[in-house]
């Protein structure tokens, strides 16, 4: 019930966008771009955020007057955003009104194992089927939500919203947003491209249409001297970014996890797809002046990534520069590393597998493509190692469901200070070792590359949490 925050730092931003008189230019009609649907909560009790999620066909306008077919949930792309604070429990009536199954995943969620969405997890919602999601948030950060079946087909037409949670002490910003980035492929028809055959199932799927919530080439509106908090989250197939805003520090307040120990300023943020980072933006552009919001070049093996820099949006600043009047951000609480000494780590080998004949490429994990990837047991409280070990030349984003990491070293460099994730990349002929300790979650949950066209292919598995 605490819809607040956004609310009120939605209306602040549309009235400091619009509503002043000393606006330096027209506003672009999207400038409301940030303000991105939220879910009415439709439960009485404070501790309890009860909506509705359906899942249905429906079209997107892309740009102004561009509409594709998409599926969405309820209607837009992305998804309404939903807000809670930990502790609270999140109730969802799901209904799927699509043509074929789907589910809900609850990307970085700590959810209870049947609540995951996944198909370790749960029978997929058929067409016209309901179900009901319930399950406590246990940590304050910036999640999202997506189908688990056929994803390289549903996401990619737009089926994904973000779950932001706050705790008691968040930082303080004048406003809020989230920002949710993903690419495009059209077809001739003007209509989002079917899977196009072996070159694209094997690189994933990079769209030439950059999408900033849904919306090419964005002119977003920022007070020069404002402290707007972005939450922003990698939807895209296979996208990956470094993304920047010219001229502009970002400040990272937290990763997939939440808060990071100490809150520092960069230029650009690495992000791979499933990827979240939680920033501060200290609006530093003169009063009328424009930057624009990059893809950074970056090569990930296989003809996949960028040579160029690639244009997202721009940001516009306008109005009079003031100080900002929120806080800079505080140090947080130190996070410590996992104790790993003397844990024998499991050995997890990416490989891919490409067929002479047909062109099609396999994707394997531990020699073998989903379902067929043994899976072994963890148990509640003992921590488990895993060296990660990338036998292609390509980069895999590896994502583990239900828990969150920390990455212990990188071809035997320890990592100096730890974060917690659940999505990471796994560069092309790389080791990386992780570590984490299984709460009490019994169930089967599921790891795999978040390239969805490397999941349709294979790249996925599960293990065992006993209890
Ligand atoms: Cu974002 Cu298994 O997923
Ligand atoms: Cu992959």
């Amino acid at each position: 019930m605490r819809r607040g925050f956004l609310i009120t730092a939605i209306v602040a931003f549309a009235s400091a966008s619009c509503g002043s008189s000393k606006v330096a230019s027209t506003p672009d009609p999207w400038a409301d771009v940030l303000r991105m649907t939220t879910i009415p909560d439709t439960n009485s009790d404070p501790r309890v955020v009860e909506v509705s999620l359906e899942a249905k066909n429906a079209e997107w306008e892309i740009a102004p007057g561009q509409s594709v077919h998409a599926m969405t949930f309820n209607g837009s792309v992305p998804g309404p955003v939903i807000e809670a604070h930990v502790g609270d429990t999140l109730i969802v009536h799901f209904v799927n009104h699509l043509d074929e199954p789907t589910t809900i995943h609850w990307h970085g969620v700590r959810v209870p194992a049947n609540m995951d969405g996944s198909p370790s997890a749960q029978m997929p919602v058929p067409p016209g089927g309901t179900f009901d999601y319930q399950f406590p948030l246990l940590d304050a950060g910036t999640f999202w939500y997506h189908p688990h079946v056929n994803e390289s087909v549903q996401m990619e037409h737009g089926m994904y919203g973000a779950l932001i949670v706050r705790g008691d002490n968040e930082p303080r910003s004048d406003f809020e947003g989230v920002v949710m980035l993903d690419d495009l492929t059209l077809g001739m028809d003007g209509q989002i491209a079917p899977p196009d055959g072996v070159l694209e199932d094997h690189t994933g799927r990079e769209g030439p249409i950059s999408l900033l919530n849904g919306r090419t080439n964005l002119v977003i509106p920022i007070r020069a001297g404002e402290r707007q908090r972005w939450r922003i989250v990698n939807a895209g197939s296979a996208r990956f970014y470094r993304f920047a805003i010219a001229n502009q520090k970002l400040t990272v307040l937290g990763t997939d996890g939440g808060p990071v120990s100490t809150p520092y300023d960069t230029d650009e943020l690495f992000m791979v797809p499933g990827d979240r980072m939680d920033v501060l933006i200290t609006a530093s552009g003169a009063p009328g002046s424009r930057a624009v919001i990059q893809n950074l070049p970056y090569l990930r093996g296989h003809g996949g990534g960028i040579t160029e820099a690639m244009d997202l949006a721009a940001i516009e600043y306008n109005g009079d520069e003031a100080l900002p009047k929120s806080e800079p951000p505080k140090p947080g609480t130190e996070i410590a590393h996992i104790a790993t000494d003397g844990i024998t780590p499991r050995i997890i080998t990416f490989d891919e597998q490409i067929d002479m004949t047909t062109g099609e490429t396999t994707f394997l994990i531990d020699g073998q493509s989903y379902p067929n990837v043994p899976s072994f047991d963890a148990h509640v409280g003992v921590t488990e190692v895993w060296n990660l070990v990338n036998n292609s030349g390509m980069d895999h984003p590896f994502h583990l469901h239900g828990f969150f990491f920390q990455v212990v070293s990188r071809n035997g460099m320890p990592e100096s200070s730890p974060t917690w994730e659940d999505t990471i990349d796994l560069h092309g002929h790389d080791t990386l070792r992780i570590a984490f300790t299984p709460d009490n979650r019994p169930g089967m949950w599921m790891y795999h590359c978040h390239i969805l066209e490397h999941v349709a292919h294979g790249m996925m598995a599960d293990f065992h949490v006993m209890p």
